[in-house]
C-alpha cells in the first residue's frame, strides 16, 4: 500500500503486530526471528531517553566525538526512541539523519524519498520529528543496502542485544563500505557484566548473578560482551585512527567525584528499570525462569546497584 504522499509506503501487518508478556509489549516479528528481546512500549521509550540524558552528561553535550565538524549525512543505527537521532538532526539542520531500526519494508528510491511509515518505533518515535530526519526500518543483521562512499558518520549505540553474534565482523565492513573515504563510525556498547570499583562484588551477589543470567540467555545468538572488542572489530574490517575508550557507567550516586556522582545519580533511575527491562524476556520466556524467582533477582540487584558500599558500574 502507497500513501498519498507517495513518497511512504507502509508497513507489513506482520511488522507491526506486538505481544505482551506480562505487562511488557514486544515486537512479535522481532521475538519470533530472534532479533530483539526487548520491549518496544511507553515504559521503554521512557527508559531510553532518560538514559540517553545520561550519556550526554557523560559525553559532556557531545552528539559527535570525531572531527566532524559539518556532517551532510549520517547514519543513526537502531535509533529506539530516537533520541539521538532527533537531536543531531536538531544540532546539524544541513544535515540529512537517517536511521534504521529493526524491519524490512518496501522502499521507494532512498535518495529522494522521506520514509515515514509505520515501524516498529512508531510509538518509541514523537510524532514530530525534524524535515531532516529520514527514518526507515531494517534489519541490521541483513547487509546494509546504502550507497557505497555515502555517509560523512555512521553512529550504533547499544545493539549487543539486537545484532547477531555473527554479524559484528560484516557490521563493520558494511559500515566501512557506506562511509565517505575519512569518514567517521561512532561506536557505544555497554559490556553488561557489572563491575565494583573496591572488587566488592561476589558471586553471591544480585548484580554478578543478574549479569550472568543475562549473558547466559542471550549467548546463542548475541555476543554481550562485545564492547570489549569493539576496536579488534573495526580494526579488522580496516577502519582506521580507532580509539577506544572504556568508561565506567556508575549505576547510583556512589562517587566521590562531583561529576561521576552526578551521572551516577541520573543513571539511578534508568538502571533500576534496565534490569527488569532487558532480563524480562530473555529469562523468563528463553530460561524458563519462573516470574517470582526473576522478580527477585531484579529486586536483589537493584538494591545492590544502590548501595554506595559496592560502588557498581558499567564499563561502557
Ligand atoms: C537499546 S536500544 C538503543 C536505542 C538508541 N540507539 C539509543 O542509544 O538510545 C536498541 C535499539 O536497536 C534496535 N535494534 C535491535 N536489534 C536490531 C536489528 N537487528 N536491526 C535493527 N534495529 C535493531 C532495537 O529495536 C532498539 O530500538
Amino acid at each position: 500500500m502507497t500513501s498519498p504522499d507517495s513518497q511512504t509506503e507502509s508497513l507489513d501487518q506482520q511488522l507491526l503486530e506486538t505481544i505482551t508478556v506480562q505487562d511488557r509489549q514486544y515486537q512479535k516479528y522481532s521475538i519470533d526471528h530472534h532479533i530483539s528481546f526487548v520491549p518496544i512500549d511507553d515504559e521503554e521509550e521512557e527508559r531510553l531517553e532518560i538514559q540517553h540524558r545520561v550519556f550526554q552528561r557523560v559525553f559532556d553535550d557531545r552528539l559527535i566525538f570525531p572531527p566532524v565538524p559539518r556532517p551532510r549525512r549520517v547514519l543513526d543505527c537502531g535509533y529506539g526512541a530516537g533520541s539521538w537521532a532527533i537531536e543531531a538532526a536538531l544540532r546539524y539542520p544541513g544535515c540529512e539523519v537517517r536511521a534504521r531500526k529493526a524491519f524490512c519494508f518496501k522502499r521507494t528510491d532512498r535518495r529522494s524519498s522521506k520514509v515515514t511509515g509505520v515501524d516498529i518505533s512508531s510509538h518509541m518515535i514523537p510524532d514530530d520529528i525534524p524535515d531532516n530526519l529520514w527514518l526507515q526500518v531494517d534489519d541490521l543483521n541483513r547487509p546494509f543496502t546504502f550507497p557505497s562512499n555515502w555517509f560523512d558518520l555512521v553512529h550504533s549505540r547499544l545493539l549487543a542485544t539486537g545484532l547477531n553474534r555473527s554479524r559484528w565482523q560484516s557490521y563493520f565492513q558494511d559500515i566501512k563500505r557506506v562511509l565517505k573515504p575519512g569518514g567517521w563510525v561512532q561506536i557505544v556498547e555497554i559490556y553488561f557484566n557489572v563491575q565494583s570499583d573496591n572488587g566488592s562484588i561476589t558471586e553471591e551477589h544480585g548484580l554478578r548473578q543478574w549479569s550472568a543470567r543475562f549473558m547466559r540467555s542471550l549467548e546463542d545468538t548475541k555476543d554481550l560482551r562485545v564492547g570489549t572488542r569493539l576496536k579488534t572489530l573495526m580494526m579488522g574490517a580496516g577502519l582506521v585512527d580507532v580509539d577506544a575508550r572504556m568508561i565506567p557507567l556508575p549505576l547510583s550516586a556512589w562517587s566521590g567525584d562531583p561529576r561521576m556522582r552526578e551521572i551516577g545519580l541520573a543513571n539511578r533511575d534508568n538502571v533500576q528499570r534496565l534490569f527488569s527491562a532487558l532480563a524480562h524476556y530473555p529469562l523468563t520466556q528463553r530460561q524458563h525462569m519462573p516470574q517470582e524467582e526473576f522478580q527477585a533477582l531484579v529486586t536483589k540487584a537493584a538494591q545492590e546497584a544502590d548501595n554506595p558500599k559496592i560502588k557498581a558500574y558499567f564499563p561502557v
